[in-house]
């Protein structure tokens, strides 16, 4: 029998599915002892954010610097509500554009200023993917949940 697979809620945050295409990259590239399972934010983020041990958050920016709309009822309610978070472990991965200078990648940056403000502890570092970068999102993205689910495991 091998090691029971580790349950990996993944709440994305997109308007146009790039974060949702990086999501499924991820998925797709990372298998052995990793089940993960993806949702798109919407109001019942709220609560499951609450009733998860260890999550990931993938969000894009939009207008200026703000989250994705369908991430916005939750962002809105943690800060405004302050929820216990104490017992979440969490990875995030922002995408933004760097010619947006004055805020960029602020909707991942402001997911994981919210929760650790709240008392969640990220493990890893944030993923910032810049949609002016000439890197492969893809690749860079796998790389990073590589050492991001080792790390989880250690
Ligand atoms: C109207 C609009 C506003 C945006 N505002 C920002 C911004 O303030 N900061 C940033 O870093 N990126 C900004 N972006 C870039 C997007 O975050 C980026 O293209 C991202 O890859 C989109 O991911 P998505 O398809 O998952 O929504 C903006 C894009 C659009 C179209």
């Amino acid at each position: 029998m091998g090691r029971p697979s580790m349950e990996i809620p993944v709440f994305i945050a997109t308007i146009t599915g790039n974060a949702e295409m990086i999501a499924e990259d991820v998925a797709d590239a990372i298998e052995d002892d990793v089940t993960w399972e993806l949702s798109n934010m919407d109001d019942s983020t709220y609560d499951a954010l609450q009733e998860h041990e260890l999550v990931l958050i993938v969000s894009s920016t939009y207008g200026v610097g703000d989250v994705p709309d369908n991430g916005l009822d939750t962002y809105e309610r943690l800060v405004e509500e302050k929820p216990d978070l104490s017992g979440l472990r969490y990875g995030a991965i922002g995408l933004g554009d760097s010619t947006y200078a004055d805020s960029f990648a602020f909707g991942g940056r402001k997911w994981d200023d919210t929760l650790s403000s709240l008392g969640a502890t990220r493990v890893g570092e944030l993923l910032i993917l810049d949609a002016s970068s000439t890197d492969d999102p893809t690749d860079v993205a796998v790389a990073w949940a590589k050492a991001w689910v080792d790390e989880l495991k250690s």
